[in-house]
């Protein structure tokens, strides 16, 4: 049977092998809801940076660009980190780099698996699609906040082990906590994450329509993939 496995902060990456496995990088709020609210509404590719200077001599080759930190847009870059922000007919079929505080940099950590995808609850659905049609084992990357766990990203992936668990084993605890944490909050989920830190961090910023629309399930039909730098959106 294949396994899914958990991984809550990308500081415990190294605890893990990757190299003949599926990696989910998840950043609920708001780096992999904005990438596929973005191949939904038409971006062609996503290069994901984990500088701001990698991002800027991007821009500099002519991509549209999105540089966030501390939940804020970098001065100088077109795009923020709002996944309404691509929900606009000037990003169809554009080239778009990013760099953001957490999930840009969880996936360039991953790169050594056998397949990187983007995940979020918008396209949680898509995902378990494509994922049962694969052979390898599944680990869950949570991009959490610098380092440290965060429940957003927790609840995505015992979502994703809610849905596999009939087809997967759940390799270690972490997969279970995940799942059972889902469990406890799914029926409200926003509710649920009442107090938790990003949100906290979010609405002081003024940011509060992001947090219900990146709480949805199965918004989209898109699978964004690593393809060498670039995520592109896979067929499903
Ligand atoms: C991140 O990558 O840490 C974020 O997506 C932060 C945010 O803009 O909400």
């Amino acid at each position: 049977m294949k396994q899914i496995d958990v991984c809550f902060t990308p500081d415990l990456l190294h605890l893990h092998t990757v190299e003949n496995t599926i990696v989910v990088v998840a950043d609920v709020f708001r780096a992999t809801s904005c990438m596929v609210t973005a191949f939904a509404y038409g971006v062609n590719s996503i290069i994901p940076v984990a500088t701001i200077e990698e991002c800027q001599k991007l821009q500099e080759r002519g991509f549209l660009a999105a540089a966030e930190r501390n939940a804020r847009k970098v001065e100088g870059f077109e795009l923020d980190n709002s996944p309404f922000t691509y929900m606009d007919e000037r990003i169809r079929g554009e080239n778009v780099a990013m760099t953001t505080t957490n999930g840009t940099l969880a996936i360039t950590k991953s790169r050594s698996a056998v397949k990187v995808l983007v995940g979020s609850f918008l396209n949680l659905d898509a995902i378990v699609r494509y994922l049962k049609t694969e052979p390898y084992d599944v680990m869950v990357l949570c991009a959490g906040w610098k380092g440290r766990v965060n429940l957003e990203d927790t609840l995505f992936a015992g979502a994703l082990v809610d849905r596999l668990k009939d087809s997967y084993a759940m390799a270690e605890d972490s997969a279970i906590m995940a799942w059972r944490l889902y469990a406890q909050g799914k029926d409200n989920l926003v509710a649920y994450m009442a107090n938790a830190s990003h949100i906290r961090r979010l609405q002081r910023l003024g940011i509060q329509k992001d947090i219900t629309y990146c709480l949805q399930h199965d918004l989209y039909d898109v699978v964004p993939v690593l393809r060498g730098n670039a995520l592109v959106n896979m067929e499903v």
